[in-house]
């Protein structure tokens, strides 16, 4: 197996301690991030990672950035589609670039990105994907038509992809964070995150260090059994909804 990952997103947020995370289990990580090039740089230098700059909504970009990781690393064994934006709004105020967006950033990058790793992981009969969905794919979201579609529609991705590679020894699944304690939920206005968190069983938001570890559970060779599956980590919020 190949012990290069890739994490999209993956200098910042939950990105950040997804790449942290599989750097101390041992993986090479390559991060991508998207315009932050300050933040990436602090990241490899506190982390030990590479950082990549890309923009996932380009496909010619992904290609060639594919390629760059390869050639400095080696094959992918790991690929992790965490990169994501909002942009919401109540849907009859939301305007088209709003929409495409957010599907283009969040949707369209899991092709961009899979695309030009798939072919080496079956060659290699190895491969772990990991597609960062949300609750909010789970349930909709008032003010996310555009992001609660995306959201769903990586985990139709992932449970489409898992059932074509599954005997080539590649399992893909779905990770469907909560709220989380990110840049993401600090740009809410207080009180709307407020309300919601009031809603969360477990009476607080989830930690980016909590999302990695289950990431982490999900890309190491002994989760082999474990594919199209979508793993909820929300404090209980869903069931309580
Ligand atoms: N359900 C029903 N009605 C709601 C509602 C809800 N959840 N939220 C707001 N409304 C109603 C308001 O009561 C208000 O009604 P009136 O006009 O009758 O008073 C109306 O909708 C407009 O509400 P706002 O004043 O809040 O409208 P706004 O335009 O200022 O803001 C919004 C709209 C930006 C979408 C805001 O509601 C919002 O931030 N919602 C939360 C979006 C959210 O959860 N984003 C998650 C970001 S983090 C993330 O995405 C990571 C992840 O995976 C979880």
């Amino acid at each position: 197996m190949s012990n290069v990952a890739i994490v999209t997103g993956g200098t910042r947020g939950i990105g950040k301690a997804i790449s942290k995370k599989l750097k101390d289990d041992g993986f090479t990580v390559a991060a991508i991030y998207g315009g932050n090039a300050e933040a990436a740089k602090a990241c490899e230098e506190e982390l030990g990672i590479s950082a990549y700059q890309c923009d996932v909504s380009d496909v010619e970009a992904c290609e060639s950035v594919v390629a760059k990781i390869e050639a400095d690393h080696g094959g992918v064994g790991v690929l992790v589609n965490n990169a994501g934006i909002t942009r919401d709004g109540a849907f009859h105020k939301m305007s088209a670039d709003q929409w495409k967006a957010v599907i283009s950033t969040n949707l369209d990058s899991a092709f961009n990105m899979t695309r030009p790793v798939i072919n080496g992981m079956r060659d290699r009969s190895f491969g772990r994907i990991i597609n960062v969905s949300s609750i909010n794919g789970q349930k909709g979201q008032f003010g996310q038509t555009n992001y609660s579609a995306a959201k769903a529609g990586l985990i139709g991705f992932t449970r489409a992809l898992a059932q074509e590679t599954a005997k080539k020894g590649i399992t893909v699944n779905a990770l469907a964070p909560g709220y989380i304690a990110t840049d993401m939920t600090s740009g809410m206005k207080q009180e709307v995150l407020d309300s919601i968190v009031a809603g969360i069983p477990v009476g607080r938001m989830g930690t980016p260090e909590e999302m990695a570890h289950m990431v982490a559970f999900l890309a190491s060779k002994d989760s082999g059994f474990i594919t199209g599956a979508v793993l909820t980590a929300n404090g209980g919020q869903y069931i309580a909804a």
